[in-house]
């Protein structure tokens, strides 16, 4: 059972601009053991300007000072670990930041230059270069995924390829030298007793840059010929053989997670094809069964990206699902704040918006800041002892935070931190369970979980009406009230029998 901690937003100790750290994370850490789950990942902490949180890498080698120190990481590496606790990484391995050494170097080198071949430079169209290698538009904001450098004598120069924005340039993963810099990075950590990496982009490593016949979002990731993707996670797996502590790996991909998880590549990947079924008993079965048949899944509803279940899907079905998902064969993450059942903030003022695709995309796209707000400890107002009360989060809390904090949850049987400590206890039962569908009616999701004990049912209710429940001892249910016999619309339910 793993749990995503999103640094800048779990809890701060220290910092002056309201940004959660690490020695935040070393103080709240007896809430994540409390609720019972296995390890953590963290969001980056590597040196960062900051411009995508930390997803733009300047150095993998250091903490970013914005989090603390190298000495506050290994303290809570040998916290969490004395409490029992792994720890994972997200490691960031398809663009650096353009304030990286290699880049700043690529740059000053000029065309031609070996430390060019690092990244992805192109030269332009039309007689003077002035027009982009490709037409194609970006990931995140529909705008061109070239950017033009200066040359060092002055001249306008190459394009270098950026799926993300100007300030992520994406690597050339087809130059061995790339592989073996990151053969070194992982070793780093690693033989620090880091328990593995979340790769992030993990599927779109090694790409086609030249054609232009591809269209934005998803269809602009086609692979070199023969995706050497597959060679790089091949690297990677075989580095995290060479530990005894069993690190994992879990790759970030969005669709066909099947061809990158196996014995040689992912050991790990994320469940998504849930997150992205929405409230649809067929839907969710389709994407249940898609991932069961081939990979070793890490089920996921919330993260850093979405906005959260609890507002997507309205409170009582963010609870419903994650009961689902935890019944299910394989690992789960829960997203920080899904335990709090915490509500997206979708109306923060224009001028706080902080995620790069809101600036990008012209205004136009609000981003993921909704879902990446600081959490509410503690007390009735602002910051809710997310950090000192002279200091003021970087993104503002709403005063409905009051209704969630930690410290009144504790105190509530009922409430969706309660519940869920429950569901957690209980999950362990399902280690090593089988698994198997049942009724497959179109107003419910229902599967079986046979046990060494027993069997388990797990039902989600996704109709209009109650359901019927057969005989049985409730073990967990998403409901603050326990079933008396019926399991209402928009709840689910495990029992034993
Ligand atoms: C991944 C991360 C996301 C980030 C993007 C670029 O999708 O989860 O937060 O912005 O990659 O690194």
């Amino acid at each position: 059972m793993f749990y995503q901690i999103y640094p800048r937003s779990y809890a701060c100790a220290g910092s002056s601009q309201g940004v959660g750290d690490l020695r935040g994370i070393i103080d709240r850490l007896d809430h994540v053991v409390g609720l019972g789950v296995d390890a953590v990942w963290l969001s980056p902490v590597f040196c960062s300007p900051q411009v995508d949180h930390g997803y733009d890498v300047s150095d993998y080698y250091a903490i970013d000072p914005i989090f603390g120190t190298m000495a506050d990481f290994d303290e809570l590496l040998q916290a969490a670990h004395d409490r029992g606790l792994r720890v994972l990484l997200d490691m960031v391995p398809n663009h650096t930041s353009d304030q990286h050494a290699w880049f700043t170097a690529a740059v000053a080198a000029g065309r031609g230059a070996r430390e060019r071949d690092w990244y992805l430079f192109r030269d332009g169209r039309g007689a003077d270069g002035a027009v982009p290698p490709t037409d194609v538009l970006g990931s995140f904001t529909q705008t061109p995924v070239w950017t033009r450098v200066t040359e060092p004598d002055g001249t306008p120069g190459q394009w270098y390829f950026h799926l993300f924005t100007a300030e992520q340039p994406d690597l050339n993963w087809l130059n061995p030298a790339v592989l073996a810099a990151f053969e070194q990075i992982w070793r780093f950590w690693l033989d620090k007793g880091v328990d593995g990496f979340r790769v992030d982009v993990a599927d779109h490593l090694t790409k086609d840059v030249d054609r232009n016949d591809v269209r934005f979002g998803n269809d602009l990731l086609t692979h070199d010929a023969d995706n050497r993707t597959h060679e790089v996670l091949r690297a990677l797996r075989s580095t995290l053989r060479g530990y005894e502590h069993q690190p994992t790996a879990i790759g970030e991909i969005w669709s066909g997670g099947a061809s990158y998880s196996s014995d040689d590549e992912f050991p790990q990947t994320f469940g998504f094809p849930i997150l992205k079924a929405g409230w649809d008993a067929p839907a969710l079965r389709a994407a249940i069964q898609e991932v069961l048949a081939d990979t070793e899944p890490v089920w996921v509803i919330d993260n850093h990206d979405t906005p959260r279940s609890a507002s997507r899907l309205g409170p009582a079905r963010s609870r419903a699902l994650t009961l689902l998902m935890l019944g299910l064969p394989g690992a789960a993450c829960l997203y920080q704040g899904q335990e709090l059942g915490l509500p997206n903030v979708d109306d923060l003022p224009d001028e706080v918006l902080a995620d790069p695709v809101w600036q990008r995309s012209g205004g136009t796209d609000r981003g993921r800041d909704g879902c990446r707000v600081p959490l509410p400890w503690s007390g009735s107002q602002p910051p809710f002892g997310f950090c000192d009360d002279e200091v003021e989060p970087w993104l503002p809390q709403p005063p409905q935070f009051a209704g969630f904090t930690v410290e009144s949850q504790r105190r509530d049987p009922t409430s969706t931190l309660e519940l869920t400590r429950r569901w957690l206890g209980v999950r362990k039962q399902l280690v090593g369970a089988g698994f198997q569908w049942r009724d497959e009616a179109p107003d419910r999701v229902h599967f079986q979980r046979p046990t060494d004990t027993g069997t388990i049912d797990v039902l989600m209710n996704l109709g209009d009406t109650s359901i019927a429940l057969p005989p049985g001892r409730i073990l967990a249910h998403s409901d603050p009230k326990p079933p008396d016999g019926w399991l209402p619309p928009d709840a689910a339910v495990w029992w034993e029998v």
